[in-house]
């Protein structure tokens, strides 16, 4: 029996994830009484009459969609435009569309008369698979990424792979790289499944992505409800995003999110390797079975300099050039986290990246 519905919990407010196989619940949400759907415009264009088609007679604002845009002054924008339709408290925002619609659009219904019912449609893989649940709202300000936000639960979230068939590969891929985030950290059984669906995965097969997502989304549910304000065991969900921050911030952000997280556990794994935690045998298993294959970055995209990467990880740090936190994996499947990572640890993990990424162009 395919799973159907997930319940997370929350200290704010438990909420529901409903796996969709049909767009049917697009007509339940418009019909409701007060609603305001705010669509990726993107989104809005490619699926308006396929999956978007119950949204014909509903109350529609088009959002355009950038990572300059998912910040304060969209949020004012948003707040202008709802305002205009004169709403009452009861209001309802449903939001269609990736990270930053989730990330703009909750943030002004948690804002909005100190919150109103809100209502996520994911439409990318990283969306549907990981940002989708775990509460947070995020904005940028000046060169602070993700600097202002808020813990604001959806009430509901309805994943539709259909959606995720006009992504971007690139887009597509980088989800893939925090999917297989989320397996490997599930454990050995559900490392070896990932793998056996992989080819499925990239070919977009809709029960094999529900099926990955929702485990995916079980296992992360696992991490948050543990630690849902993000003081202890959720940071081991940093796995691969320690490097892969500093990577993003390193290139300008040419590299995706979710493609940086890839590359990141490769690199925790070569720490991991050289500090004699991981065998050399399962760092290679990890690259050759899961991790390369879903890498879409070349060596050419790693040209940064060593100390730009190192100096982009201790950026929160007062002191750079000090010991840095490192979360790793273990032969046994176990999450690690160190606070003494090295600048000479980071250069060699990079100069092996390199030479892998050399080797398979
Ligand atoms: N709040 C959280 O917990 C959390 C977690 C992880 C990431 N994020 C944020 O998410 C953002 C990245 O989100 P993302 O990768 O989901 O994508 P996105 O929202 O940045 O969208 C990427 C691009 O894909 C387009 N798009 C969206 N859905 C599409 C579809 N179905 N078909 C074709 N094109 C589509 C968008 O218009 C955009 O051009 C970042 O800003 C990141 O900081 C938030
Ligand atoms: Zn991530």
């Amino acid at each position: 029996v395919p799973l159907t519905e997930m319940v997370i919990h929350s200290r704010i407010r438990d909420y529901s994830v409903r796996f969709e196989s049909t767009p049917r619940f697009l007509e339940e949400l418009a019909a409701a009484p007060a609603t305001i759907f705010i669509v990726d415009e993107t989104v809005r264009r490619l699926h308006g009459a396929g999956c978007l088609r119950a949204l014909a007679g509903a109350d529609v604002i088009d959002l355009a969609v950038s990572e300059e845009r998912k910040c304060l002054a969209a949020v004012e924008e948003l707040y202008e435009q709802v305002m205009e339709r004169s709403p009452k408290k009861n209001l309802v925002i449903v939001s269609i569309g990736g990270g930053i619609t989730q990330d703009i659009t909750g943030f002004v219904a948690s804002t909005l008369y100190r919150g109103v019912r809100w209502v996520f449609v994911p439409t990318t893989l990283l969306a549907q698979t990981d940002s989708c649940i775990g509460a947070k709202t995020s904005l940028n300000f000046r060169r602070f990424k993700n600097l202002i936000g808020t813990f604001y639960p959806p009430a509901a979230v309805h994943i539709h792979p259909p959606f995720l068939e006009s992504q971007e590969q690139l887009d597509f891929f980088s989800g893939l790289g925090e999917l297989a985030k989320l397996l490997i950290m599930g454990g050995e059984d559900d490392t070896r499944e990932l793998v056996r669906m992989l080819p499925l995965l990239a070919a977009r097969d809709h029960t094999t992505l529900l099926r990955a997502i929702s485990r995916a989304l079980a296992i992360k549910q696992s991490y948050i409800e543990e630690d849902e304000f993000d003081t202890g065991r959720r940071n081991m969900l940093n796995y691969g995003h320690c490097f892969g921050h500093a990577l993003e911030t390193a290139t300008g952000f040419a590299v995706p999110h979710g493609q940086a997280v890839l590359l990141g556990m490769l690199l925790a794994n070569a720490v991991a390797g050289a500090r004699g935690m991981l065998s050399a045998q399962r760092e290679r298993e990890y690259a050759e079975s899961v991790l390369l294959p879903l890498v879409r970055i070349d060596a050419a995209g790693l040209a940064v300099a060593d100390e730009v990467v190192v100096e982009a990880m201790g950026r929160d740090k007062k002191r750079t050039g000090a010991a840095l936190p490192l979360v790793m994996i273990d032969d046994n499947h176990e999450m690690i986290k160190v606070d003494d990572l090295q600048a000479d640890e980071v250069a060699a993990a990079l100069a092996r990246l390199r030479r892998t990424l050399a080797a398979g162009a």
